[in-house]
């Protein structure tokens, strides 16, 4: 048994390495969880997630996703229709990117294996960029969003999809419910991990809500940081634009 399946993640450069390992062991069955998990409706979530990426703006440039694992956030992208740009997907964890390159052969895709608080890209380098359920696993979001801030042009947005805890009281007791008890059981017996959907509902749990988040956003270097929340505040998007000049 492995050091990551002995115990559940840590904090700072201790909690990286074991979020990235926690990754990469559950990389062959992460695509099928994800869809049978979310019941399928993380694929409406990330249409909802792209159309306000706003790359109508900007249609042939340079787009960026991190925490891309996989790529569908991406491939997303690139599925708008009528969009001649490109996207680079960088995620940290080398068996999330192996897993999804077959996805990515006939689409304007680059991998890159790299870690989103140090981001290897110039700065002023993409038109927008997006993170779907990434930003919760980051050992400091700031640092992650000052990063995204960086490397996107002036006036770029950048767009959030993240888990949240349902504000109603029903929802919320129906979520905690599945996300407790449910989702860490279906987890473990199919990806065989014995805690990486256990550490699912925790590291929802322990996040900001989504008004810190905004704020978050607006003190890593955001002009503007607006949100809205999905089925019912299952989920969230936050919408961060870039100062038009810095
Ligand atoms: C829940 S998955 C989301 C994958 C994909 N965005 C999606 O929508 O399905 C989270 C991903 O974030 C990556 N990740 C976590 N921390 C990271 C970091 N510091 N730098 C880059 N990737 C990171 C993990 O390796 C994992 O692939």
């Amino acid at each position: 048994m492995t050091a990551s399946r002995d115990a559940e993640p840590a904090s700072g450069t201790a909690r990286a390495a074991q979020v990235r390992r926690l990754f990469s062991e559950i990389a062959p069955r992460y695509d099928l969880l994800n869809h049978v998990l979310s019941l399928n409706i993380d694929r409406r979530w990330r249409r909802r997630a792209v159309s306000e990426l706003g790359w109508e703006r900007d249609p042939a440039g340079s787009y960026l996703d991190v925490c891309a694992g996989t790529f569908d956030l991406a491939l997303e992208v690139t599925a708008q229709p009528g969009f001649p740009g490109r996207v680079v997907a960088a995620d940290f964890a080398f068996p999330m990117l192996a897993r999804g390159m077959p996805k990515i052969e006939a689409a304007p895709v680059q991998a890159v294996c790299g870690d989103a608080q140090q981001l290897p890209f110039a700065s002023n380098s993409f038109a927008g960029a997006t993170v779907g359920f990434g930003v919760r696993n980051l050992s400091e979001p700031l640092a992650g969003f000052r990063e995204v801030h960086r490397v996107l042009q002036p006036g770029a947005r950048f767009v959030v999809l993240e888990f949240t805890v349902p504000p109603g009281r029903l929802m919320r007791w129906a979520y905690l419910l599945y996300f407790n008890h449910i989702l860490p059981r279906v987890g473990r017996l199919v990806s065989g991990h014995p805690w990486a959907y256990t550490y699912l509902p925790k590291s929802v749990e322990g996040f900001p809500g989504p008004d810190a988040l905004a704020g978050m956003l607006r003190r890593a270097g955001f002009a503007s940081a607006r949100w809205f929340l999905l089925t019912g505040g299952i989920a969230a998007i936050h919408v961060a634009t870039k100062a038009a000049r810095d």
